[in-house]
């Protein structure tokens, strides 16, 4: 009895150790399994944080299944081209997406649709050159969105539509050479913008914009610098050192287009004619006391002109008053000359009847005769 028990407790006091690590080999899997069930292999996923940076991804990897609340999504420095535009579908919770450092050159308008709780997004480095004027629909508490060194030639309007929330904006490093203010106006909570690096052409089609900029400034904002490339006369010069006299031509080009000028090319910029012949890149960097008398060039014709109409106005008028005068004068002149000798002969026809009543009543019917 005792020889058959003891095996049978020893091994039972054997086997309980066995088990027991068995189960908390499986427990342990099982809350391995729980916490990187969803995590793609390709990544790593920490405390709701998915990183599935640098690993020379081409396409994003299955993230249906990402431990549920991520908040962090980290893409950067692979080499993804293209994105399905369910790429981020069923990530609402995401907060972070970091794109930068890829090769994209083309965003689905729908990409970023159901990610409503995103707040800081950036495609930097990527080879985007146009982007949908959708794509950042519904994205209304975006606070940061960096864009920067990209190809995009221009900002669509209605793109910033929605981001009334943002404070942090990066433009630098494109090709942009204009902005539309309208495109901007949405923005009303921006404090930081960059627009560094890009290729700005500082004539008319920049001027509202740089209203707009000020206007940014002057309610605490920042931007970095905005250095024109053309014109010649203004390049290397941060624009909002550019005094707004310089643009008060846009308004007399849009006056002699009756209105139209943002429709064509927004102008040549000032003395554009007179420097571009001398393209010798060492006369590019022009001293500030040359730019007064460019600009004075370019207002004296118009200024001369307006001079001139006002001049021709004036003196139309008052020729007109002259003549009405001078009329005036010659019929009062001829008008009491008249009554002059008929007085005259009135007295020479009757000297002795020299009543002065009879005289008045002659008078008058002589004055109703003649008139
Ligand atoms: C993400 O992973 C990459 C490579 O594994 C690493 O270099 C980087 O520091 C990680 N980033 C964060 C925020 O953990
Ligand atoms: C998103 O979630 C819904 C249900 O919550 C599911 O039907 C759908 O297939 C999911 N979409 C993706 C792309 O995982
Ligand atoms: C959005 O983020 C906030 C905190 O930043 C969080 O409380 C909220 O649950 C999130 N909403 C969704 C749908 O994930
Ligand atoms: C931009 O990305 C490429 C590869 O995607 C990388 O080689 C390069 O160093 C990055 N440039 C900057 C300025 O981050």
């Amino acid at each position: 009895m005792q020889l058959s028990t003891a095996p049978t407790v020893g091994r039972r006091r054997r086997g309980n150790p066995d088990s027991q690590g068995l189960l908390g080999v499986l427990s342990v899997c099982a809350t391995l399994l729980q916490l990187c069930a969803g995590c793609p292999s390709e990544c790593v996923c920490n405390s709701l944080e998915a990183n599935c940076s640098g690993r020379s991804l081409v396409s994003v990897p299955a993230l249906t299944s990402l431990p549920e609340g991520t908040h962090t999504l980290l893409l950067a420095n692979n080499r993804l081209s293209s994105l399905p535009v369910s790429a981020f579908a069923n990530l609402s919770t995401l907060e972070t997406l970091d794109l930068s450092n890829n090769y994209l050159d083309n965003l689905p308008s729908r990409l970023f649709r159901e990610l409503s709780n995103l707040s800081d997004l950036s495609l930097r480095n990527n080879s985007l050159t146009v982007l949908d004027r959708e794509l950042f629909r519904g994205l209304t508490l975006l606070r940061r969105l960096d864009l920067s060194l990209n190809g995009l030639a221009a900002v669509p309007l209605g793109l910033l539509d929605e981001l009334q929330g943002l404070t942090w904006l990066s433009l630098a490093g494109n090709r942009l050479h204009a902005l539309e203010r309208a495109t901007f106006e949405p923005l009303v909570n921006l404090q930081h913008l960059e627009l560094g690096m890009n290729p700005w052409e500082c004539d008319c089609n920049l001027r509202d914009f740089k209203h707009w900029m000020e206007w940014l400034i002057y309610r605490g904002g920042y931007v970095d610098a905005v250095e024109c490339t053309l014109p010649k006369d203004l390049r290397g010069r941060d624009i909002r050192g550019v005094p707004v006299e310089m643009f008060n031509y846009c308004l007399q080009l849009e006056d002699e287009n009756g209105g139209g000028a943002g429709s064509t090319k927004g102008g040549s910029p000032p003395c554009f004619r007179g420097t571009a012949a001398p393209s010798s890149e060492g006369a590019v960097v022009r001293t500030e006391a040359e730019l007064p008398d460019c600009v004075k060039q370019r207002y004296r014709p118009v200024s001369v002109r307006r001079a001139i109409g006002t001049v021709v106005i004036a003196g139309v008028v008052c020729g007109i008053v002259c003549i009405m005068m001078v009329a005036a004068a010659a019929y009062g002149c001829i008008y009491a000359s008249l009554m002059a000798k008929y007085q005259r002969e009135l007295k020479k026809r009757q000297p002795l009847m020299g009543d002065a009543e009879a005289e008045g009543d002659q008078e008058e019917k002589q004055i109703s005769s003649v008139a």
